[in-house]
């Protein structure tokens, strides 16, 4: 680190409350910030660590449109899950709140104000497409349409689906609004626009020059930006969910998303520190880094310190270290697929072990390309690694100090060569351990504080202290002072990576610090120090485990593959107006006779409230006649009267349809009067 630095702002990405994190979520993004936010803390530098949910954009306002409630509902039911689960995990932000909170709306408002006021932005009216019947311009997710590529008849404004492609709303083939299946029209509309362009010098200086030391995935990704050339991008929006642009003319508009956003660290860190948050940001000793995944390079890389650096007052960030995707069992990640991990889930399926999915995250991050999760590797680290190599040190350790020394830390004697060769190397790790979390590189940082425990291992198996209990206690002693500060080194090596476990080293050794301090001393705890009882830190899982958690994802493909064939499609949504003229009700059964010379006919009788009345219905393949008298059933009672076989029908009989096309009747759970209404 640049020694000029004296604090860090540390960054997470906000996560849209629009569903629960994931482990996607957690490989990519929280665990590599939380692990370099602790290591920062154990070497006592000042640090602070923000993130919170980013509750605003079109997702979270279709999400509650398809559920008939409001934004506010969906964020606020996800953003205490989310939180939830972040804690469950250990992820030790010091603040975690939304961008729905009255800071926020204050921070981001003033923000836009001062880039307007300094003349920042440029204002355009184009033209989009616009619902004339419920009066609303259309974001791209709203506009749904035929597919010019592929042909698929539901793709999205913004993407098809199907194949793949970015479109244009305009690409669409007989656009429709997805909230009022009208056809929407061009109408103008005015935004607000960050010249990006204008910033493209400044911003080729300092990322392609200034900032080579980046990650190559986020430095190559900027260049392809770059040597495209940047164009002026919209920070408006004609949306009713979000916070109000705050200039006059602007009724209906909203800041867009993605310009908020990021402001939500700022406002995060003055909810955090009311009186000292601009020293975080504006400081020029304080030093800001981004974690983020790779779908939010442009916008941390290119857009966000554009924003800052026309603003004038902020420091722009020192690094952005972003990382790949996360697959799961070879398949992308996908929220509306259920291909995930839910964190929730794997909590109550594997309750007390974060730390063993905490390891495999970060052992198989996603550091430099897209990386695969997959239930048998996680076995394989939890019982061939932490449980074989980490616990199976630590205990024997423990144990066998227990037994010759009655739990107390044994005096060294004269060391070997060997012994010292051992703690030669253990103690050249430490350089090499903080080389890779100062870069970033935490899948070798984890193998490194792994190597610790690994050379604890093999200096037991070669100096094979039970041997010798009866011969030279004293040796025995030596061998197991060395092991038990290797012990003690565990405990702080791993704190980074995984805190409940080191917490729990810590505890069998009784040692009260933890400080970076003290990694690489082999004088950590003094002879005669006490210890408490050992317990085990890992267990190994078994099949059974891990097959439950594959044949839970075996059923989501199936679902979904049935899902994709079978179910048909969503119709188109209707208004309460439409639905209100439907006139259902129950009657019973008094008669049901086969229509002749019609195999699917039956004629019934029912019972309506107001009298008699005849239904012909195509049901007579899956019920008896002498079944369904007595029988309650649903009906539509408004429908136009119809004849079939020359019987007039009044009124159609309510069946669900299963997956082979077989029916079930629709009755009320229990009888009611007859002529009741279904609403
Ligand atoms: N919500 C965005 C996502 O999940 C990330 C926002 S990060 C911030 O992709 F910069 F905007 F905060
Ligand atoms: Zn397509």
């Amino acid at each position: 680190m640049n020694h000029s630095f004296k604090r860090t702002t540390v960054t997470a990405a906000l996560p849209y409350a629009n569903g629960p994190v994931h482990i996607g979520h957690l490989a990519g993004v929280y665990i590599p910030a939380d692990i370099y936010v602790r290591y920062l803390r154990l070497k006592g530098e000042e640090v602070i660590f923000v993130s919170g949910s980013d509750e605003h954009g079109v997702p979270i306002t279709i999400k509650a449109r398809n559920e008939g409630v409001t934004p506010q509902d969906i964020v606020d039911r996800y953003h205490y899950i989310i939180k939830k689960s972040f804690e469950d995990f250990g992820i030790s932000f010091d603040i975690y709140s939304r961008t729905t909170s009255d800071t926020h709306r204050e921070v981001a408002s003033d923000f836009f104000r001062t880039l307007y006021e300094k003349g920042e932005f440029i204002e355009k009216t184009s033209e989009q497409y616009y619902d004339e019947e419920v009066k609303q311009f259309l974001a791209d997710r709203y506009i749904t349409g035929t597919c010019p590529h592929c042909k698929n008849e539901k793709a999205y404004g913004d993407q098809c689906e199907a194949c793949g492609t970015s479109l244009n709303p305009t690409d669409l083939i007989d656009p429709k609004s997805a909230i009022s299946g009208s056809i929407p029209v061009m109408k103008e509309t005015k935004h607000w626009y960050l010249p990006l362009d204008k910033h493209e010098a400044f911003l080729k200086k300092w990322i392609l020059e200034d900032h080579k030391e980046w990650k190559p995935n986020v430095y190559g990704q900027c260049k392809s930006w770059l040597d495209m050339g940047l164009q002026p991008r919209a920070v408006s929006r004609d949306l009713d969910w979000g916070i109000p642009v705050p200039v006059e003319g602007a009724e209906g508009k909203v800041l867009y998303v993605w310009f908020d956003a990021p402001i939500g660290y700022i406002s995060n860190t003055k909810e955090l520190l009311p009186d000292t948050w601009e020293t975080w940001w504006k400081d020029k000793e304080s030093r800001i880094v981004h974690f983020i995944g790779k779908d939010n390079i442009v916008f941390h890389c290119i857009v966000f310190p554009s924003m800052l650096k026309a603003h004038g007052d902020y420091q722009l960030p020192d690094n952005v270290p972003a990382n790949e995707f996360l697959n799961l069992e070879g398949d992308k990640i996908s929220t509306s697929r259920n291909w995930a991990v839910w964190l929730h889930e794997y909590l109550e399926d594997l309750p007390g072990k974060q730390d063993v999915l905490r390891y495999v995250l970060t052992a198989n991050a996603p550091e430099t390309k897209d990386n695969d999760f997959t239930w048998k590797d996680f076995q394989a680290r939890n019982n061939n690694e932490l449980v074989a190599i980490l616990g199976n040190f630590i205990n024997r350790a423990l144990v066998l100090t227990h037994k010759y020394f009655e739990g107390k830390v044994p005096q060294t004697g004269q060391l070997t060569k060997y012994d010292t060769q051992t703690i030669n190397e253990f103690i050249s790790i430490k350089g090499e351990l903080e080389r890779n979390l100062d870069n970033f590189h935490f899948r070798e940082a984890l193998k490194d504080s792994m190597n610790l425990a690994r050379i604890g291992n093999k200096y037991l198996a070669d100096t094979e202290p039970w041997k010798l209990a009866k011969t030279d206690m004293e040796r025995v002693g030596s061998i197991l002072n060395v092991s038990l500060q290797i012990v003690a080194n565990l405990g702080i090596a791993f704190e980074p990576f995984l805190p409940f476990s080191a917490q729990k080293i810590r505890n069998f050794i009784n040692l009260e610090s933890c400080n970076w301090e003290d990694l690489g001393k082999i004088t950590v705890l003094s002879a005669e120090h006490q210890l408490s009882s050992p317990e085990l830190l890992f267990e190994k899982i078994e099949d059974e485990v891990i097959n439950i958690q594959i044949q839970k994802l075996l059923d989501t493909k199936k679902a979904n593959e049935f899902n994709n064939e079978k179910v048909s499609p969503q119709k188109e949504i209707i208004t309460f107006d439409d639905f209100a003229k439907l006139d259902i009700r129950v009657g019973t059964v008094l008669e049901c006779i086969k229509v002749p010379k019609a195999d699917k006919l039956l004629k019934l009788t029912i019972e309506d409230g107001f009298g008699k009345r005849t239904i012909v219905s195509g049901i007579a393949q899956y019920f008896k006649p002498e079944e369904l008298v007595g029988k309650q059933v649903c009906f539509v009672a408004n429908l136009a009267p119809r004849k079939l076989k020359g019987i007039e029908s009044q009124g159609m009989i309510l069946s669900a349809e299963n997956q082979d096309g077989s029916l079930v009747l629709i009755q009320p759970e229990t009888n009611v009067v007859n002529g009741s209404e279904v609403k």
